[in-house]
């Protein structure tokens, strides 16, 4: 991965309603991001618009990803699961897995690291959501926060370590009024990378893409970027506002130089 280039994921969430919204989202996009060669942005829509939101062509910084994944591996009877296999075949790159709303209805550190093998196996980047759910002064949710990092990629062989993106969201900042601040973002990210040379190697740590997410807009995320020193953003709410996402990314692209 180029630890130059900077990454926007936007999570559509359950979002928008119809499939020509879609279609408009991506394209407005798409057209931001052949402007801004310097920042990867990935998409994620909801399962049934991903195919709809893909372009016929679009740049090498263009990504398609998705929201979720099953954690069953291959295809089979499991009512209502999306499989790795298929997301693959649709073109999808990156996949979200871990996200604190798909772990607050049951998804553990074991049924994420499943997920997070599929994706792999399949060749695809798992973009892995961790994050304190509350912020003690005494330091014990960065225990939790080693424990989940460790869990979660307690399978994962060194070789596929360098396709993982790591999206840093402590879950009292998501869907908040206001992101956390920036030098405490910045001191997060660093703990997170530190897990990641104790697990693996020193270069892993220093390798390994840490973005932020939680209430991040086109007023903050310059800010986040300089002061956070993040490798990038994972934006909810923001990236179906099609004007506002575009100026954040012009906001990343200015930051990264
Ligand atoms: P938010 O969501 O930007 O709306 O806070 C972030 C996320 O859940 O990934």
């Amino acid at each position: 991965m180029d630890m130059n280039k900077k990454m926007v994921v936007g999570n559509w969430k359950m979002n928008p309603a119809t499939i020509e919204e879609s279609k408009q989202l991506s394209k407005k996009i798409k057209a931001a991001a052949e402007d801004l060669k310097n920042v990867d942005v990935v998409i994620c829509p909801p399962f049934p618009f991903i195919y709809p939101a893909i372009p016929k062509e679009y740049p090498e910084n263009f990504h398609i990803g998705a929201q979720s994944v099953s954690c069953k591996a291959g295809v089979g009877s499991h009512t209502g699961e999306v499989s790795a296999i298929m997301l693959k075949d649709l073109g999808v790159e990156y996949v979200i897995v871990g996200h604190s709303e798909q772990r607050a209805k049951g998804d553990s550190d074991e049924t994420v690291s499943m997920r997070l093998k599929n994706v792999l196996d399949q060749g695809m980047k798992p973009i892995v959501c961790v994050g304190e759910a509350v912020r003690d002064a005494e330091g014990a949710y960065l225990e939790g926060l080693k424990n989940q990092i460790k869990n979660t990629l307690a399978n994962v062989p060194k070789k596929f370590v360098k396709e993982i993106v790591i999206a840093y969201e402590p879950v009292w900042a998501i869907g908040a009024t206001e992101a956390m601040r920036p030098e405490d973002i910045y001191e997060t990210s660093l703990f997170v990378k530190k897990i990641f040379a104790d697990v693996f190697t020193p270069d892993v740590g220093v390798k390994t893409k840490v973005l932020y997410g939680g209430s991040v807009n086109a007023i903050n995320a310059g800010e986040i970027m300089f002061t956070g020193k993040v490798d990038g953003l994972l934006v909810g709410r923001e990236s179906v506002s099609p004007s506002g996402f575009v100026d954040l990314l012009k906001a990343v692209a200015e930051k990264a130089g």
